[in-house]
């Protein structure tokens, strides 16, 4: 070959290699254009916080959606959605009704006035109540639910069953689960069911995601932030005299964690949490490891086989000590009660 036909060569050969090149490129943004980016080179932050919420999102499409309350004209109904929004305005501890609470809201707990998916709604009660509930081993009805909420989250004096308030709030709740066929309960009701972790929640770690993400609003001392003339709150408490007792549902470490999943920091929503599954289990570890106010509960779960592996007090049916309860890690004690089940049958 002359030295021309060399230079000529060299030159056929790097064009055909840009080609390729170039070929090479389109084929791989056609594909991106088609499939989007690989998971793995997401962030693994991303993906962690939206582990347990992809998978609810794939079994319940369609969420249940409250009634509109501007359409609604009847008074008791409306005054029913305004004490469970501003409870502390009428029975708080300087309430112009009665002062029988501790200063917190319903609303605090079941956001929105009780209409937020996965924020612990009321969209499941009416068509659910009156039933049996293992706490208290009876069959309850809608009044005496409240008045649970009333007495152990609120820290307050149960309500008589002809009280004008009381019979509000049950006539707010029947009309927003009115269109929910008797004995179901529609998708996003309630609370989120998070996974369990495979260690117990760790309460010093919980105290850093804390210092992070929730001093802020509710203090370093979890004591919340009040309104200008001490009414009620702007930020409610998380511990301390004037927070939820160590009966309240929020005390059970797979309720609190559930809610904060999907409501905390304010602002948080299911399809757009903010914590990931382990952040949420460590915060609930460290609140309710705070001090709290007391509840008598010596009548609660009447049938102890039948507590919640979560319920922080003993005596159990299994052989797992308070601290587990409590903490976890609960795969142990779920294991243990599908075997002793089964077993029995
Ligand atoms: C400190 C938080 C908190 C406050 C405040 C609170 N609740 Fe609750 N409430 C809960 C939790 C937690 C549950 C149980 C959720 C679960 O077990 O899934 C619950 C459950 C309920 C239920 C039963 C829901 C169902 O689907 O079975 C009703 C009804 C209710 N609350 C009404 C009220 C009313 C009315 C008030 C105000 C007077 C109130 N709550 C205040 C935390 C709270
Ligand atoms: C920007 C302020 C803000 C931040 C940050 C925030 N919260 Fe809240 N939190 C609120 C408000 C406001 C409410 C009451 C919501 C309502 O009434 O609708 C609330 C309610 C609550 C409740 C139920 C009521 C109670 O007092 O027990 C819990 C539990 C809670 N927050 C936990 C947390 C945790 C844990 C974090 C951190 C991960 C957090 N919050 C971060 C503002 C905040």
């Amino acid at each position: 070959m002359t030295d021309r036909e060399k230079l000529l060569y060299k030159m056929v050969w790097q064009l055909v290699s840009l080609l390729v090149l170039l070929l090479v490129i389109v084929i791989v943004l056609t594909f991106l254009l088609f499939f989007g980016v690989p998971e793995m080179t997401q962030s693994k932050v991303k993906m962690q916080v939206m582990d347990t919420v992809s998978i609810k999102e794939n079994l319940s499409k369609k969420y249940w959606q409250a009634p509109d309350i501007s359409l609604e004209s009847d008074p008791e109904i409306k005054y029913g959605k305004e004490l469970i929004a501003n409870t502390s305005v009428y029975l708080g501890p300087s309430g112009k009704v009665m002062k029988i609470s501790n200063g917190m809201n319903c609303q605090n707990c079941h956001p929105e006035a009780g209409t937020k998916i996965f924020g612990n709604n009321y969209s499941a009660v009416a068509a659910t109540y009156p039933k049996f509930r293992a706490r208290s081993g009876t069959e309850e009805s809608l009044f005496k639910r409240i008045n649970d909420c009333i007495e152990r989250s609120l820290n307050g004096v149960a309500l008589d069953n002809n009280n004008r308030e009381m019979k509000a709030m049950i006539a707010y709740i029947n009309w927003l689960g009115k269109t929910v066929p008797k004995n179901e309960s529609p998708a996003g009701a309630g609370l989120m069911e998070l996974n369990y972790l495979s260690r117990p929640a760790d309460p010093i770690a919980g105290k850093k995601f804390y210092l992070v993400k929730c001093l802020v609003c509710h203090q370093e001392k979890g004591e919340g932030f009040p309104n200008n003339d001490k009414s009620g709150y702007i930020y409610p408490p998380l511990w301390g005299k004037n927070s939820y007792t160590i009966g309240a549902g929020l005390y059970r470490l797979s309720r609190f964690a559930g809610y904060i999943k999907a409501n905390m920091p304010l602002g948080a929503s299911h399809d757009n949490p903010q914590l990931t599954d382990e952040e949420a289990w460590d915060i609930a570890a460290y609140v309710n490891s705070q001090p709290r106010p007391q509840k008598d509960i010596s009548k609660d779960w009447p049938d102890i086989s039948k507590k919640p592996i979560d319920h922080p007090f003993g005596p159990f049916s299994d052989s797992f000590d308070e601290k587990q309860h409590k903490f976890g890690p609960y795969l142990d004690i779920v294991h243990f009660k599908n075997t002793s089940s089964k077993a029995k049958l």
